[in-house]
């Protein structure tokens, strides 16, 4: 709460406050800008810049690729605030902790929640620099299988109340379905045929990290029904979700983790592929605000 409290000072007092940011009534989307797709901020207009590390009880960011940042402002006709890199349980960091950032976002209450991520595609239909909206999940970080493994830990962490555990269960039944917005599946579509790129969806596996697969580990993903495989996201969207948030999620298909073609992933080519795959995030974007602003 704390934490909210500065967030919001600091943006009051920033160029963003002064600019009508909270009383504007222009949509205001969320983006969480994974592994190397941070060029999409490039297209945020002069951007206020807070530095999660310099919130209370926010950590920053250590990943390669990652700033550790909150970018605000303007882009085109919405209000965006962007994570630029995210925090992972392999940081050291706790379901609790790593999801701070986008719960500061939440409390904004966003019209549209977007996380992307870079991710390793194990569904042989992918090709690498493919964009893949994640329509089902499964987690195991910190060791919890299930579609709700983040509700899990926290309410373990709090007081046993109904309420809470009322919640959990309620949250784990709606995330056994798909978390993606019906409208926003739709934009991004349009985005895809209209900027001409593939477009997939498939299930995404959450792992802790920070070593990618064996060839073994990549069969097992593969028997367990996983298209793609990364160390992030599931926590962020699962926060969004469970607090009414209109979600879309999105893996960027960075490199091919097929058990019978071992190519040996490095995090250099990672970034290189996300990279270039964040302009395809940027029409999605777009599209998705287009669609908001429309409703
Ligand atoms: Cl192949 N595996 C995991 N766990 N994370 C990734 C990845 C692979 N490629 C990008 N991120």
């Amino acid at each position: 709460d704390r934490a909210v409290g500065r967030f919001q000072a600091r943006l009051s007092e920033s160029q963003v406050g002064e600019d009508g940011f909270f009383e504007s009534d222009a949509p205001l989307i969320a983006v969480v800008l994974g592994s190397g797709l941070g060029g999409l901020a490039e297209s945020i207009e002069s951007p206020t810049v807070i530095r999660y590390d310099s919130l209370p009880g926010l950590a920053g960011s250590t990943a390669a690729g990652h700033r550790g940042e909150f970018l605000v402002g303007r882009m085109h006709s919405v209000r965006v605030i962007a994570m630029a890199g995210r925090l992972h349980a392999y940081e050291g960091h706790s379901i609790d902790q790593l999801t701070r950032p986008m719960a500061l976002m939440a409390a904004m209450k966003p019209d549209a929640v977007i996380v992307s991520c870079a991710a390793g595609g194990l569904n042989p239909r992918y090709r690498v620099g493919d964009v893949v909206l994640i329509d089902e999940h499964l987690s195991l970080l910190h060791g919890q299988m299930g579609a709700f493994g983040s509700d899990l830990h926290l309410m373990r962490k709090q007081v046993p109340d109904e309420s809470w555990s009322q919640r959990g269960f309620a949250n784990a039944h709606r995330c056994g379905r798909s978390t993606c917005d019906d409208a926003f599946v739709q934009a991004a579509g349009r985005a895809a045929r209209d900027g001409g790129f593939r477009l997939q969806s498939g299930t995404y596996l959450a792992v802790s990290g920070p070593n990618y697969e064996t060839r073994a580990e990549c069969r097992m993903m593969k028997h367990w029904g996983a298209d793609l495989v990364g160390m992030s996201t599931v926590p962020e969207v699962a926060l969004a979700s469970r607090s009414g948030l209109r979600t879309l999620a999105i893996g960027v298909v960075t490199n091919m983790a097929i058990p019978d073609a071992p190519a040996v992933a490095a995090h250099d080519d990672v970034l290189a592929v996300s990279n270039a795959a964040g302009e395809k995030l940027e029409l999605i974007v777009r599209e998705i605000a287009r669609s908001l602003a429309a409703e």
